[in-house]
């Protein structure tokens, strides 16, 4: 357990992008009525993700993360979280089958709602307001008593993220995700995609492998593998007053743990020596996610290393690196070699989303979807070139057919953009886009299983 640690000691320490409330006692009022909430996640299941990460670690397995950049309460609907999950559940299918790898899947949902912003505030026409912080925060219409900071907002995510998860829950437990049911998770306009036809084709050939084994008496029935997956929820610890009001002392093993959700992250903007959010993080048992950007030194990175895991236990780290497409190649070496070097277990994640933001012609933010995929493919190259594992894929995606990131095989355009352009935050892969995805990680992976072969003989 973490030495000289409680809940609410962040609070001595520096806080960055942490809401200011107007009236505390609304804020202490909503913070004990959470604390008197049930916690949506059990310390158990936060272990047994650890658990999974750890075979990440060591090479066999791959983290698949993904979800909208922000959840909203506009958007809270059973379909959205239906499509999200069957995509996320068909990109696992496509990594499984093609690395014969397990893969730990685990949502950007069920908690997603703060966002770090850039500027304090934000200017149109004559009027300057707060930012949108995420709806756990603020509201998104730009209208000054929207955009005040309400701490009951903290109380309708928590009520949307229980639904979210117990839907979630039923899904990957309750016969949704039985790989007998591979065929129906093909969504309709998927059909446009020259992808669908290879994710039919794979789906041909699980029904054919369940077939075989169903004759050899193994089936969803004696082996409940088939006919159910664990499936996790992550967000980024941002709103310290939300993670403090959940977090809870495991009855088991005593150990603090944040009952918000499985695992969590720190953001590029949050991780910096003296930090409230990693002071937070030190201290519960959750298995933790940390970006690593551009401006992120190796030393830097070995001290937060040295803070948050100080027992080395694998499955604890993740590092989620999100360089841009034309910097990971030069710098994400350095960051490998250095922990490779100190010998900390990690899981290496790539989030090829946030270093590949650009302002479209029609004002929009969008990122090119072969960008997405060159840092990718330079984030496989770098692990290759160093021996380590590349071990996961962090996204920002949707399992409805928006057009939030220009190109991939079904192109959106520039001009395309505005049709279906939703998101509360940052750009999201479409549905076909992810899947298109999940082929590229899948040839990936199999590259760099060739190489350990090659390197064995
Ligand atoms: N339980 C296994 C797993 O989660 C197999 C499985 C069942 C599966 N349903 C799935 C794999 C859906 C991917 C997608 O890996
Ligand atoms: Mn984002």
């Amino acid at each position: 357990m973490a030495k000289n640690w409680t809940p609410d000691g962040w609070k001595a320490f520096e806080a960055k992008h942490l809401p200011k409330y107007e009236d505390p006692a609304v804020l202490e009022a909503a913070e004990k009525t959470l604390a008197t909430y049930p916690p949506l996640v059990f310390a158990g299941e936060a272990r047994a993700l650890q658990a999974e990460l750890a075979e990440v670690c060591h090479g066999r397995g791959f983290l698949l993360q993904g979800g909208d950049c922000a959840e909203s309460f506009a958007e809270f609907h059973p379909n959205n979280i239906r499509d999200t999950f069957r995509v996320l559940l068909q990109m696992a299918v496509v990594l499984t089958f093609a690395s014969k790898q397990p893969v730990v899947k685990v949502g950007r949902m069920a908690g997603q709602f703060a966002k770090p912003r850039s500027a304090p505030t934000e200017s149109q026409g004559e009027m300057e307001l707060p930012s949108y912080f995420g709806d756990i925060i603020n509201g998104i219409e730009f209208q000054p008593d929207s955009r005040m900071n309400d701490p009951q907002r903290m109380i309708r995510a928590y009520s949307q993220a229980a639904a979210t998860l117990n839907l979630l829950r039923a899904f990957a437990g309750g016969g949704y995700a039985n790989l007998r049911q591979v065929h129906q998770w093909t969504l309709e306009f998927m059909g446009r995609s020259p992808w669908a036809e290879k994710f039919k084709d794979i789906a041909d050939r699980i029904g054919e492998a369940l077939d075989f084994m169903e004759a050899c008496g193994i089936d969803p029935k004696t082996v409940p593998q088939l006919q159910a997956t664990s499936f996790y929820t992550s967000h980024e610890a941002l709103l310290l007053p939300y993670e403090e009001a959940l977090t809870r002392q495991d009855s088991l093993t005593g150990e603090w743990y944040d009952t918000s959700a499985h695992m969590l992250w720190i953001g590029d903007r949050t991780r910096f020596e003296g930090s409230a959010h990693v002071e937070y993080l030190r201290g519960v048992g959750n298995p933790i996610g940390m970006k690593c950007g551009p401006s992120l030194e190796p030393d830097a990175l070995l001290q937060m290393l040295d803070t948050l895991n100080p027992g080395r236990v694998p499955g604890r780290m993740t590092l989620i690196s999100r360089f841009g497409h034309d910097k990971v190649e030069a710098g994400l070496p350095r960051l490998v070699r250095a922990v490779q070097r100190e010998g900390h277990p990690v899981v290496w994640s790539c989030d090829p989303m946030h270093g590949n933001i650009i302002k479209s012609e029609s004002g929009l933010k969008t990122r090119p979807f072969d960008r997405i995929l060159s840092e990718v493919k330079g984030f496989f190259a770098v692990h290759r070139a160093e021996g380590t594992h590349a071990g996961g894929i962090h996204i920002e995606m949707t399992g409805q057919d928006v057009t939030e990131c220009t190109g991939g095989a079904v192109a959106i355009t520039d001009e395309a953009l505005s049709s279906r352009y939703r998101t509360h935050c940052d750009p999201r892969l479409n549905a076909a886009q992810s899947l298109e995805l999940s082929f590229l990680l899948a040839e990936m992976l199999n590259l760099e299983a060739e190489q350990r072969r090659a390197a064995a003989a």
